[in-house]
């Protein structure tokens, strides 16, 4: 999203057809690589760490409040199938929060959330379907089954990235502990698919 911002502030100064304020615009993003290329890539390597770090924050936080949603999801739904796959679902991400508490540990840090406001907004996303739909309907759970495969693909994106970025760090311990929870997001989304073809469609 930076990136598009400062691409876009260029193009602005661009357009504006003035040299000076060209000049200038130029000169900035001319320091700023010769500072990240003078960095090094030790430096670049912490900045990456950094990232890393920030990001575990953010599913460990969207992991953790995953637990407090799935109860209402499975309650809502109506599909016996898709309850037992929600309720299993919740235990097995009650093992990725303590998934991540270990990656953390790798790190030598304590684990910390942070708000993760993709996850806030695709649980609110799935509750508004739940408001929206009438209970004992398979219109629901076909709304339910969407909004949690949304989720999973979230999470699947979001540990796929991750796996690659502690790989690029050399953590292989923290690389395989996440490979691990990433394909049990891939198993649940497609056990949600087969739910919907041949329980719910
Ligand atoms: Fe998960």
């Amino acid at each position: 999203m930076n990136t598009t911002a400062a691409k876009k502030s260029n193009g602005t100064a661009k357009s504006n057809g003035n040299a000076k304020s060209n000049g200038s615009t130029k000169s900035s993003n001319n320091t700023k690589r010769k500072s990240s290329a003078s960095a090094g890539k030790g430096e670049a390597d912490s900045m990456l760490k950094y990232f890393f770090t920030d990001e575990l924050k953010d599913i460990y936080w969207a992991e953790k409040h995953l637990t407090k949603a799935l109860p209402k999801m499975a309650k809502a739904a109506m599909s016996e199938e898709l309850r037992d796959a929600i309720t299993e679902h919740l235990e097995v991400t009650k093992t990725h929060v303590s998934r991540l508490e270990q990656v953390f540990g790798l790190l030598g840090q304590k684990a910390q959330a942070k708000k993760c406001d993709a996850m806030e907004g695709l649980v609110k996303e799935g509750e508004s379907i739940v408001e929206d739909t009438e209970a004992g309907t398979s219109t629901r759970d076909v709304g339910i089954i969407l909004a949690s495969q949304k989720i999973e693909h979230y999470e699947i994106a979001t540990y796929g990235g991750l796996a690659q970025l502690a790989a690029t760090l050399g953590l292989t311990d923290a690389a395989d502990i996440l490979n691990e929870t990433l394909a049990e997001e891939k198993e649940a989304d497609q056990l949600l698919t087969e739910i919907a073809e041949n329980d719910i469609n």
